[in-house]
């Protein structure tokens, strides 16, 4: 399996949503546009640090799934568990990778914490995607996240 093959079922995911509740926190073209970003971010990251590429992927696409499905940006990493086990359920990813990916995704908002390689990785591709829309917060760990990523591929200092 490849996330080429998950793209349609998650854009599906967001049209519906939005479609149910179009008053959410974000435009949809915004979480369009950012899942299918942070999806490739994560994936260039993961080459570089030898991780698995389709996990990585995986966890770009889906990480907002929380404030997709509440429509709010109030913990939705937390609460884009159940959403993202439901989602991840009909595509045969083996219990180890799912729990993996959903980890990623509950951890996400910890930006000033260290968790593992895989949550590391999507609270990096997410502050360095977040910044080309000018989202990114103005904290102290953001902003160290965002030049060390930037030197990790090998960009200009902001
Ligand atoms: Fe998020």
């Amino acid at each position: 399996m490849t996330v080429l093959e998950l793209i349609p079922q998650y854009l599906t995911y967001i049209a519906r949503a939005y479609e149910q509740e179009p008053g959410k926190c974000q435009p949809q073209t915004f979480e369009t546009a950012h899942a299918l970003s942070c999806m490739r971010v994560c994936m260039i990251l993961a080459d570089k640090r030898r991780l698995d590429t389709t996990i990585a992927g995986t966890i770009g696409l889906i990480h907002d799934i929380g404030r997709i499905a509440t429509g709010s940006n109030q913990e939705h990493a937390e609460k884009g568990v159940e959403p993202a086990r439901r989602f991840l359920a009909a595509w045969g990813y083996t219990k180890q990778a799912e729990s993996t990916i959903v980890a990623a995704v509950a951890n996400h908002s910890r930006k000033h914490y260290r968790d593992d390689a895989f949550s590391e990785l999507i609270k990096d591709a997410d502050v360095f995607d977040s910044a080309y829309y000018g989202m990114i917060k103005q904290e102290r760990a953001y902003a160290d996240r965002l030049q060390q990523v930037r030197r990790e591929l090998g960009l200009a200092a902001l």
